[in-house]
């Protein structure tokens, strides 16, 4: 590129994949080839850096990926930081490569090592925000999110009928690590009888006198979405196990809390945890269209000369935030939120 000097960019896609990576993929190829720019594809995130693992990317490689789900470049949870020697080797392979400036596709955890590789390291990063979880600061969508939301709808509406004919009361998980926005516009789309989200600790008495009261009152089925990483009123987190970038790893309160309802209603609620079904399959059309919105910003970030700044949509407009101020916290559910998708659901109560 002329006026910058950027001749070499790579992208790398980072911890959990969804749907509407690979159009990002595409969309940034082609407008960063037509600046002149050649593109790699990090293999599997931060691992692929550190291990001098790249593949090429053209315009004829990325034909025809739009409009599938994951990452054609695949990923990881590796974190640089926690392995010795790793973030050295980060930097010997950037200068092997030639790389002028490093695409980071992500959630808080890749934005927030490649917000570190920018600031300590004065790599060029140009961030993407990417988590079906939406819980990254200063962005109102990442890319993914959409598609989850509508996996959940889907996927919700397809045993809700069965659990209508048989009079049964369903807790659907689904995920979100510690942010309820999953979970929340679920809630509101399919109109569920009640949300359960980290960010507001659940009483489980609350909840089976509502069931009960519901089913007194003659609606004698029942959804309940429950978010992974909700906390229960007074009982300690139940989940101990650790992923490879160090966080928990989610999944399967809703079974604890089935039981604790069954204890005060004897109703035997059903459970559903949705697990990677809400991640993938082809993006929604929004998804798709945010990703090429995303990828216009990227090139444009680096015809202006403009890094350690995420692309991001806000107020329905594509902004440029620093990276640092997307990843100072995780992005939560607010209580005005919540008791809105409570209103339209617990009306029983
Ligand atoms: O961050 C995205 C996410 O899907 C979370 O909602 C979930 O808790 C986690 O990733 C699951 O991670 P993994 O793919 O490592 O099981």
């Amino acid at each position: 590129m002329a006026g910058t000097g950027i001749k070499r960019a790579a992208i790398l896609t980072g911890g959990g994949d969804s749907s509407g990576i690979n159009d990002f993929i595409r969309a940034a190829v082609i407008l960063m080839e037509k600046q002149g720019i050649s593109v790699r594809g990090v293999k599997n995130s931060y691992r692929g850096l550190i291990n001098g693992e790249l593949i090429d990317l053209n315009s004829r490689i990325v034909d025809g990926i739009q409009n599938t789900g994951g990452t054609i470049i695949g990923t990881s949870r590796t974190n640089c930081y926690k392995i010795e020697g790793a973030v050295e080797k980060i930097i010997k392979t950037i200068e092997a490569e030639k790389l002028d400036v490093l695409i980071c596709v992500g959630g808080n955890d890749t934005l927030g090592i490649a917000n570190r590789l920018y600031e300590e390291e004065k790599i060029k990063i140009i961030g993407v925000p990417q988590t079906i979880d939406n819980d990254l600061m200063e962005t109102d969508y990442s890319i993914g999110f959409h598609t989850a939301v509508e996996n959940i709808v889907k996927c919700t509406n397809m045993f809700m009928s069965s659990a209508m004919s048989h009079e049964r009361e369903m807790l659907v998980e689904v995920m979100g690590r510690d942010s309820g926005f999953l979970a929340l516009n679920s809630a509101i789309v399919l109109g569920a009888d009640y949300l359960m989200i980290p960010e507001f600790a659940i009483d489980i008495e609350k909840i089976s006198d509502y069931i009960v009261k519901k089913r007194n009152a003659g609606k004698k089925y029942g959804l309940f979405i429950v978010a992974e990483g909700v906390q229960i009123q007074g009982a300690k987190q139940i989940q101990d196990d650790i992923d490879t970038f160090g966080h928990k790893k989610l999944g399967g309160i809703t079974y604890h809390i089935a039981e604790l309802v069954n204890e005060k209603t004897n109703l035997k609620p059903n459970v559903v945890v949705l697990g990677y079904t809400q991640r993938g399959g082809r993006p929604c059309p929004y998804d798709a269209y945010l990703s090429s919105l995303f990828a216009k910003g990227v090139a444009e970030n680096i015809a202006d000369g403009n890094f350690g700044k995420m692309v991001a949509v806000v107020n329905q407009k594509p902004v440029n935030v620093r990276i640092a101020d997307a990843v100072r916290e995780i992005r939560l559910v607010s209580k005005e939120d919540y008791e809105f998708a409570l209103s339209l659901g617990n009306i029983y109560a």
